[in-house]
């Protein structure tokens, strides 16, 4: 299967750090599964892959460049600096805030309780999707709603500036397991994915890129 050779996609994938202190950090609960597993369905199908994760425990998949990162600003710098490419893959939990200043020193319990002033982190994905030169032909973001799953996803993809958007109900075991059910939204349809493993909801995706990018 080599029928994305010759293009390049971007993937973001696992949570980011956000340091408090060089002990102490903020983040997200992601196991980085499903965007690894995206990740090598692409490569698999012979795209070029760059794979922009943050800190998570896994090996990276086969034929996958990775750039390890932390923060969410280095990873919107890890990906504006693998501009261009053919499509963009949103799959990071980003951490919206990080500390307004991380301190150099171990910072005092009570200290921490009174002072700990947070900023909103970059929009990795809007970033992108928004771009006024360089956007990638197709950006895709990713949606973990809890609740009012697909109506709260539509009006992500439209306030992110994304093509499609996938998204998953995280309300149950979905965080760190294996299985996954999804919906892929677009301005036109709606796919529902009922619970499989998150390799097969890698291939899925895999194979409506490649069909989207073949119709382009
Ligand atoms: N995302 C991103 N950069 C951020 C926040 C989110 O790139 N700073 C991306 C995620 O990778 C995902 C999509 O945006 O593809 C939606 O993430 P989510 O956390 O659900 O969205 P938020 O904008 O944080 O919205 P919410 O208010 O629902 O948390």
């Amino acid at each position: 299967m080599t029928r994305l050779a010759g293009k390049r996609i971007i993937v973001t994938a696992g949570p980011t750090l956000e340091a408090i202190d060089p002990v102490r950090f903020l983040s997200n609960r992601s196991s980085g599964k499903q965007g690894y597993l995206i990740a090598e369905a692409l490569a698999q199908r012979g795209a070029d892959v760059c794979l922009v994760s943050g800190p998570v425990c896994l090996p990276c998949p086969f034929g996958v460049t990775r750039i390890e990162v932390e923060s969410a600003r280095d990873m919107l710098a890890a990906v504006e600096a693998e501009l261009p490419a053919d499509v963009f893959i949103a799959v990071a939990a980003v951490a919206d805030w990080r500390p307004a200043q991380a301190r150099a020193r171990k910072a005092e319990k009570s200290a921490l309780e009174t002072s700990l002033h947070l900023v909103e982190n970059p929009d990795i994905l809007r970033t992108i999707a928004t771009r006024q030169a360089g956007r990638p032909d197709l950006v895709i973001g990713f949606a973990a709603e809890t609740h009012d799953v697909a109506g709260r996803a539509r009006a992500k993809r439209l306030r992110k500036g994304c093509d499609w958007i996938i998204a998953n109900d995280v309300s149950g075991d979905v965080m760190g397991g294996d299985e996954n059910a999804a919906w892929l939204i677009s301005d036109h349809e709606e796919i529902a994915w009922s619970r499989t493993q998150k390799a097969e909801i890698a291939a899925r995706l895999a194979g409506r890129i490649e069909a989207a990018l073949c119709a382009l």
